[in-house]
Formats: C-alpha cells, sequence, structure tokens
C-alpha cells in the first residue's frame, strides 16, 4: 500500500473540516503545494447563496494546518437559455409594446423571462416595463439586470444612458453594447425576448452571428407597405437560419372609445392573408386601442392588467409558449 503523501493528508483534513450539512455540494477535493482546490455543486442555488457557499468552504478549509490557500469552484447548471427576438421591417408598428406585453404574459404563467432591449438607438422598455428612473448596477464586467415589478427582468440602454440624448454610434461599438446586454448576470432567466431596432442592420447582424436567436416574432400593421417591409424581416431570418415563430398583426381595428364602433384605420386581417402567402405561422391581432398607447406610456403594460386588453398578449404568449416547448424537444445540440 502507498504511503498517504502529505498531501492527501491534508486533503482527508479539509474533507473533514467541511462542515456534514456543506459537504453533500462538494464534488471533489484536491491538493497541491499547500493549494486547497474545493469543487462544489451550485446548482439551483441564486448569487447570493453561491457566494455564502462559497465563503464558508473557504472558512472550513483555510485553518486546517498545511493549506495555505483554498480555491472554490462553484459548478452551476448550465440554464439552457432561449432567445427569441421581435423585429419588424418598419418602425412604429409595436414591436417594443409586444416585447414587453409578451414578457409580462408569459412571466405571470410563471416562465422566467428577461427583456433585452437591443434598440441601442431608442431604446424604449424602460418605460414600457416602468424602470424609468432605474440605473443598471455592474459587478466586475457583468451588468445586473434590473428587476421590474411585473417579474420580468429587464436590460435596457434606456438604464445606462441619459433620458433624450441621442446615441451616436458606430457598428463594433453596437456590437460590445449587445454583447455586454446578452451576457448580463441572467442567472435563472431561461427565456430572454430581444426587442430588436426596426430594420434589418447592425443590431440585428450581430444578434443574428453572436447569439443564435431560437425564433424571430415578426411585428406589422395591416397596411400593404408594412407588409412589404415584414417580408423583407423575415426574409432576413430565414437567410441566418432562424426559425420564424410567426407574424402578429398589430394595430388592426379600432375600437372608437365613445360610440364603441370599430374602423380598420390600416385595414384589417392584411397580416394574417401574408402569412398564409408566405407560409408563416400566423400568431394573433392585437387592436389599435387608445388604452394600451396610455397605459405603455405610463409603464403599466396591459398584459399585467385582468382587463380586456391584456386578453390579446396573453392568448399570442401562449402559442409563443407552446412554440417554445416544441423547439426545445427538438433540441439537439
Ligand atoms: N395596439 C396598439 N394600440 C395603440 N397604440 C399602440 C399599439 N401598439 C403600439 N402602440 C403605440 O405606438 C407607438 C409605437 O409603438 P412601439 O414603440 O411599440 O413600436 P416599435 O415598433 O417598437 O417602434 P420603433 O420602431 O420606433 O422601435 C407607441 O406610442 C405605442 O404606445
Ligand atoms: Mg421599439
Amino acid at each position: 500500500m502507498r504511503a498517504m503523501s502529505s498531501d492527501d493528508a491534508v486533503k482527508q483534513a479539509v474533507l473533514q473540516a467541511i462542515p456534514p450539512e456543506l459537504s453533500g455540494m462538494v464534488r471533489s477535493v484536491s491538493m497541491r503545494d499547500g493549494v486547497a482546490t474545493v469543487i462544489a455543486d451550485a446548482g439551483g442555488l441564486g448569487r447570493s447563496a453561491a457566494a455564502q457557499l462559497q465563503r464558508e468552504l473557504e472558512e472550513a478549509a483555510s485553518p486546517v494546518a498545511g493549506v495555505n490557500e483554498v480555491r472554490v469552484a462553484l459548478m452551476a447548471d448550465k440554464v439552457q437559455r432561449q432567445i427569441v427576438v421581435i423585429g419588424s421591417g418598419k418602425g412604429g408598428v409595436g414591436k417594443s409594446t409586444l416585447t414587453a406585453n409578451l414578457a409580462v404574459a408569459l412571466a405571470k404563467s410563471g416562465r422566467k423571462v428577461g427583456v433585452v432591449d437591443a434598440d441601442i438607438y431608442g431604446p424604449s422598455q424602460s418605460v414600457l416595463l416602468n424602470a424609468a428612473d432605474t440605473k443598471l448596477r455592474a459587478e466586475g464586467k457583468m451588468l445586473i439586470p434590473h428587476e421590474s415589478e411585473y417579474g420580468v427582468k429587464m436590460v435596457s440602454m434606456g438604464q445606462l444612458v441619459e433620458a433624450g440624448k441621442a446615441i451616436a454610434w458606430r457598428g463594433p461599438m453596437v456590437g460590445s453594447a449587445l454583447g455586454q446586454l446578452m451576457e448580463a448576470d441572467w442567472g435563472e432567466t431561461d427565456l430572454l425576448l430581444v426587442d430588436l431596432p426596426p430594420g434589418t442592420g447592425d443590431v440585428q447582424l450581430t444578434m443574428l452571428q453572436k447569439f443564435k436567436p431560437t425564433g424571430a416574432v415578426v411585428v406589422s400593421t395591416p397596411q400593404d407597405l408594412a407588409l412589404i417591409d415584414a417580408t423583407r424581416a423575415i426574409d432576413l431570418f430565414r437567410q441566418a437560419q432562424v426559425p420564424i415563430v410567426g407574424i402578429v398583426e398589430n394595430m388592426s381595428g379600432y375600437q372608437c372609445p365613445s360610440c364603441g364602433e370599430v374602423s380598420e384605420p390600416f385595414g384589417q386581417g392584411g397580416a394574417e392573408a401574408a402569412a398564409t402567402a408566405i407560409e408563416v405561422p400566423f400568431l394573433g391581432h392585437v387592436p389599435l386601442a387608445m388604452e394600451i398607447r396610455i397605459a405603455s406610456d405610463d409603464g403599466k403594460p396591459p398584459a399585467a392588467s385582468e382587463g380586456a386588453l391584456g386578453a390579446p398578449f396573453a392568448e399570442i404568449a401562449a402559442q409563443l409558449q407552446q412554440w417554445l416547448g416544441q423547439s426545445a424537444m427538438n433540441y439537439t445540440g
């Protein structure tokens, strides 16, 4: 039998020094040249509980004779995070409104969801999710997402720059800003909804190349011109091999708040017909309603309320959830 080396003896002493309530989480201890390396399983622990585990392990091992230094490595469950981008060919069709409300509806149904406001030139999520006065903290190089009152975590350029300040950035800066938002400390969040700027520019390309979205939702208003633009956005996603979850028709049908009569300022059903024509699923209509605009500007997403205006968002969210479930089952990578 091999004689116990001094490293082995110190290692045994470290193992004994670890309190029984922590030893179940310890996967291995190794000793070399006075350095004790403790590997522990921090799966399922939040950030502060993991930091506490690390501290307690260090405190347990460092007094052991023969230990000069303790290195604790925590293994976390790798969260399989799904990424859904919300895009449109044209500006002002309601991407940001839809993103915020889908996130709120999904959070209500128990999903751990985060919103990334990738509209670096014109961020709006901090207003929509009532976080206009918040600033983002960073720990080390990682941004800590803001926890909105609606159960949705979020990061937005709007929380990094002063309101109303114009941002004139060049391509590479856009890429690194987007990287910081995407790689924030999302913790358990397993779904990110990304609110894209309009069109098919730098942010979209960086997003598609660097972060490989699970799927894309395309928003359009019912009129022809918007639909032509929507088709362009769909082409971009298809070229990048991002699966299209479907098209949402926003601002379809206007109910007059005083007489109740429904009119169709932009026509109706155009997006649904276009979706069928280009063989893309149709996810639903969101009506044009003054209350949606007012509530949104006020940081109160209609999806958070029990009112009728939350219903279309809840229905679209349910379809998205189902699509994501299917996509996760097909995931082989
Ligand atoms: N269904 C709706 N009914 C009424 N107003 C709406 C509706 N959807 C969006 N709006 C309003 O339209 C405006 C544009 O919406 P939003 O900012 O969501 O569009 P966007 O596509 O993100 O725009 P941009 O391209 O500038 O990022 C906002 O004032 C919003 O409140
Ligand atoms: Mg927007």
